[in-house]
């Protein structure tokens, strides 16, 4: 071993590391140099610090439950899409105006592994089946298009968002080279700015970081909230500082119905002069697992599912809805001088969470191995971790069946938040943009096809060309309006009012199109024609 070898010996053996060492004979040259570079980059004292606080924090929070120190977010901080309808436009209007002055950016949190959705790739770049075959980045990029657009026509002010990507390593590359292979999606390129977040090695329970082959140490990235560090290590807030940038919108990758810098929540916060925001759906039932938005000694936080009590959980009040129904989206607004404060002063205070994983590893004789259980984990900081920091703090309550549709798992019959349940959820809504705008369609009888679908319309079933289930339940029908035409339901009047129209239906660009195939609504035989209304 040359001098810097074995000075890297001794740090592994200080740390009780030194397994990593363990096929050290067997490797080639090349194979040493790399993990040595690996290695020397870390420091293993402070993730041994990282590990053990991590550990602690998981125990204490399974000890004790934290009713009773949980309060509802108050109605004073509170805004809501349904109960505050007079407001909205008045939010909308502040919202744009600021886009227009140049002052929003958006910063999106896509450096997840995406493991169950199970695919190589970033999450961003995946097609759910739109009729378009748009993936989650063309439609994000494209709502932000729509909404510079929007802001400029009212302001009469040429305005940008840019768009801040967190990726991983693992996911930096591939990112990038879409974003470049499709032409940015006609953003400017030079307002959409890429950085990476850090990466930590998983460990098993004892503490020991867990080796992937001989030679590679088994690495993940540090939860969306390494968010934080990244902004500082990256010089993004520098970024900011230059264009200007006064409120950022977060937001995660994998919700297809995803406001990107949603001008009524960026208002809402900036009248309500709030440091920082966060959207919520109602949560649906007491155990659905959603993290809640509250206050837990007077600060806001959000409380997961299995840090309370099930009566807790299943607590009312006096309107018949629970009392702590504020489900957490990741969905959230920051004043500049806030993120700033976060990243300068606060994030050195906050903690790792412990996630159990089944991580492959190699065991002592150097085979790989994997689990069927959990044998390691994975220590992730999260976005919303820096909520208690807040001075100033507004919940904005969102309808769930218009903003929010993760997509986190592989398609399977039932399944919950997979391609097609994302799918179906955006064609739903596109449906209803088109029958409140005063459109209608029609079934291959020529039938008005009912306004409201029978329950189930949303469900986990692929679409197969039938309007209904055998279980009586009906599929959305067949919509998509691109966002380049709406951006939130907006300016369709004009093409749909009080016409009719044979799903499939796609509103883009060039017009109102049919897929019509063979006069009939199939498109299975791939002889799809476009018939220009
Ligand atoms: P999830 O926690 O759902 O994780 O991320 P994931 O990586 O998408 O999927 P699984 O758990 O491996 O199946 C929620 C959001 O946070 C981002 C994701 O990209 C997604 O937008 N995220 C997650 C990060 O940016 N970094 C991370 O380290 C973890």
């Amino acid at each position: 071993m040359d001098p810097s070898a074995s000075e890297l010996k001794q740090r592994l053996a200080e740390a009780g590391q030194s397994h990593l060492l363990l096929f050290w004979d067997e490797l080639s040259p090349e194979e040493r140099s790399g993990l040595t570079l690996d290695l020397q980059g870390m420091d293993f004292q402070e993730l041994n610090g990282f590990f053990k606080k991590a550990v602690e924090l998981s125990r204490s929070c399974k000890d004790e439950k934290i009713d009773s120190r949980m309060e509802p977010v108050p109605q004073e901080v509170l805004g809501s899409v349904t109960r505050d309808k007079e407001s909205l436009k008045c939010w909308e209007q502040t919202g744009l105006e600021c886009i227009s002055q140049g002052k929003v950016a958006v910063l999106l949190l896509a450096g997840g592994q995406g493991t169950r959705l199970g695919v190589s790739y970033p999450k961003g770049m995946y097609d759910v089946g739109l009729p378009s075959r748009k993936t989650l980045f063309q439609i994000q990029a494209e709502r932000l298009l729509k909404l510079q657009w929007l802001a400029e026509e009212k302001h009469r002010r040429k305005c940008f968002i840019p768009w801040y990507i967190m990726t991983s390593g693992r996911t930096m590359e591939s990112t990038q080279d879409f974003f470049s292979r499709h032409n940015y999606f006609g953003l400017d390129k030079d307002n959409v700015v890429f950085f990476q977040q850090g990466m930590l090695p998983a460990m098993d329970f004892h503490g020991k970081i867990i080796l992937e082959s001989k030679c590679k140490l088994s690495m993940a990235p540090d939860g969306n909230g390494g968010l934080y560090r990244a902004l500082g290590k990256h010089g993004i807030l520098e970024d900011m500082g230059r264009r200007g940038i006064d409120f950022i919108h977060v937001y995660c990758v994998d919700n297809i119905l995803v406001k990107v810098a949603d001008p009524a929540f960026v208002g809402f916060c900036v009248q309500k002069n709030a440091d920082c925001g966060a959207k919520v759906v109602e949560k649906s039932n007491p155990t659905e697992a959603v993290g809640v938005v509250c206050r837990v000694n007077g600060h806001y936080q959000v409380v997961e599912y299995s840090e309370i009590t099930l009566a807790t959980a299943q607590k009312r009040s006096a309107d018949g809805r629970l009392m702590f129904n504020a489900g957490n989206v990741a969905n959230h607004f920051f004043s500049f001088s806030f993120l700033k404060d976060v990243v300068e002063k606060y994030e050195p205070q906050l903690q790792h969470h412990v996630a159990q994983k089944k991580v492959p590893f190699v065991d002592a004789k150097g085979e790989l191995i994997t689990p069927d259980k959990p044998n390691g984990i994975k220590m992730e900081k999260f976005v919303f971790d820096i909520f208690h920091f807040a001075k100033t703090f507004v919940v904005y309550e969102v309808l769930r069946e218009d903003e929010f549709s993760p997509l986190k798992n592989a398609d399977r019959q039932d399944g919950k938040d997979t391609p097609t349940t994302a799918r179906h959820a955006l064609m739903s809504l596109h449906h209803r943009w088109v029958l409140n705008a005063g459109g209608h369609f029609i079934d291959g009888n020529g039938t008005r096809v009912p306004a409201i679908p029978r329950c189930g319309a949303a469900g986990g079933v692929a679409d197969d060309g039938n309007r209904t289930l055998k279980d009586g339940t009906d599929l959305p029908i067949k919509c998509e309006i691109s966002p380049l035409v709406s951006y939130g339901g907006e300016g369709i009047e004009v093409l749909v009012k009080e016409r009719e129209f044979h799903p499939t239906l796609i509103i883009d660009e060039s017009g109102v199109h049919q897929l019509v195939k063979n006069g009939l609504e199939d498109e299975e035989e791939g002889k799809v024609l476009f018939g220009q209304l």
